[in-house]
């Protein structure tokens, strides 16, 4: 009898941009501080991707071609791409075609996932579904997203929180139960009402209007999102551990969402980890939405070790949500 197939992570790749916008940098911008930004939300300062023509692709191949080079794979030979981002080059085509033009991904089927905060998940789990299903070798998941082309730098709300950035795993099939144990996605789409942006859909195309009214950039109610994350974060992770019958000391480590440091503290508490076992770096990237979890096992990648029980958590715009277990394979 065949061995059940599942979907091992066997690379990481990741790209932040060079340049810094630090908090320092936001005084002289709004009407906020550097006490006020890292005691409500963790974060010193995010990367922005500049440059004429530059966008959320331009941040995805480099990321990609890190994790070729690693695992010695052509981009000729990456079978299929899905690139989880809020902010897309253009509407359409997807991303993820541009990425594999720009890297010679011929061969490879590519599609974007909207999901915000939580695409990652998303997208992970959905190429873990292709590689499980036995009908590819390899799938490149992304999550990317060039934050900055959607942030209001006069709200300080909003432009305190995000960064660019991005982050990919490859996943392969495997025979000894490493890679993806288990996921729960959530979404609810009356959450939509609290984090979004209001024009360039169908329902507001572009207009004169939308531009003057500043509509084309990210909106957040964020005292709201702040209670239905810390809620929604911590109660799927705690499900994901009950249902696969986890315990704290079997989890090698939490792998957050990096929204606000306060989140990621109660759902590290929720599921009784020391903050040792929490991979953190909100504090040098802010919230990069999509790239946020797999920059994080791109960072940490070193100190993981084969047999590692790890779990991913997000909470973000839709509402989506979700947590991940992942037994590492390498
Ligand atoms: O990743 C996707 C999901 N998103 C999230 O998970 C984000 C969830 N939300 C949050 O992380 C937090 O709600 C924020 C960091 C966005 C805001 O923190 P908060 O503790 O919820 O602050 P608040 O919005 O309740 O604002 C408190 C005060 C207000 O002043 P008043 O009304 O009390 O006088 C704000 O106007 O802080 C003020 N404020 C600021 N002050 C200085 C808001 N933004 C700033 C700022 N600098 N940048």
């Amino acid at each position: 009898m065949s061995k059940k197939i599942t979907a091992a992570i066997t690379a990481v790749g990741g790209f932040v941009p060079e340049d810094k916008l630090t908090n320092f940098d936001l005084e002289k911008m709004v009407d906020t501080n550097d006490e006020w930004i890292r005691t409500r939300t963790g974060i010193e300062e995010r990367r922005i991707l500049k440059g004429e023509g530059k966008a959320t692709s331009d941040m995805v191949v480099p990321a990609v071609q890190e994790l070729c080079r690693k695992r010695g794979l052509d981009p000729k030979d990456i079978e299929c791409m899905i690139v989880a981002t809020v902010t897309p080059d253009m509407v359409f085509p997807a991303t993820a075609n541009i990425a594999c033009d720009k890297l010679g991904a011929v061969n490879a089927f590519g599609f974007d996932v909207s999901a915000a905060c939580s695409g990652f998940l998303y997208a992970l789990t959905t190429g873990a579904a292709f590689i499980e299903s036995g009908r590819y070798k390899n799938v490149v998941v992304v999550g990317a997203d060039k934050m900055s082309a959607i942030i209001d730098y006069t709200d300080r709300n909003t432009c305190v929180i995000f960064g660019d950035g991005a982050g990919a795993v490859l996943l392969e099939p495997n025979e000894d139960g490493y890679g993806v144990r288990d996921s729960i996605l959530k979404s609810d789409g009356s959450g939509r009402h609290y984090l979004h942006m209001k024009a360039g859909g169908s329902l507001k195309p572009a207009s004169i209007e939308t531009v003057t009214n500043r509509e084309h950039f990210a909106y957040q109610e964020g005292k709201t999102v702040f209670k239905f994350a810390v809620k929604g974060m911590a109660d799927v992770s705690a499900e994901l551990m009950e249902r696969n019958d986890l315990q704290s000391e079997d989890i090698a480590w939490l792998v957050p969402h990096q929204a606000n440091l306060r989140i990621i503290d109660a759902t590290a508490e929720r599921m009784g980890l020391p903050k040792e076992k929490v991979m953190i770096n909100i504090q040098r990237y802010g919230n990069t939405t999509a790239a946020t979890i797999p920059l994080c096992l791109w960072e940490w990648e070193k100190d993981l070790k084969k047999g590692d029980n790890v779990v991913l958590a997000a909470f973000g715009g839709g509402f989506t949500w979700g947590a991940t277990w992942i037994k590492w394979a390498y």
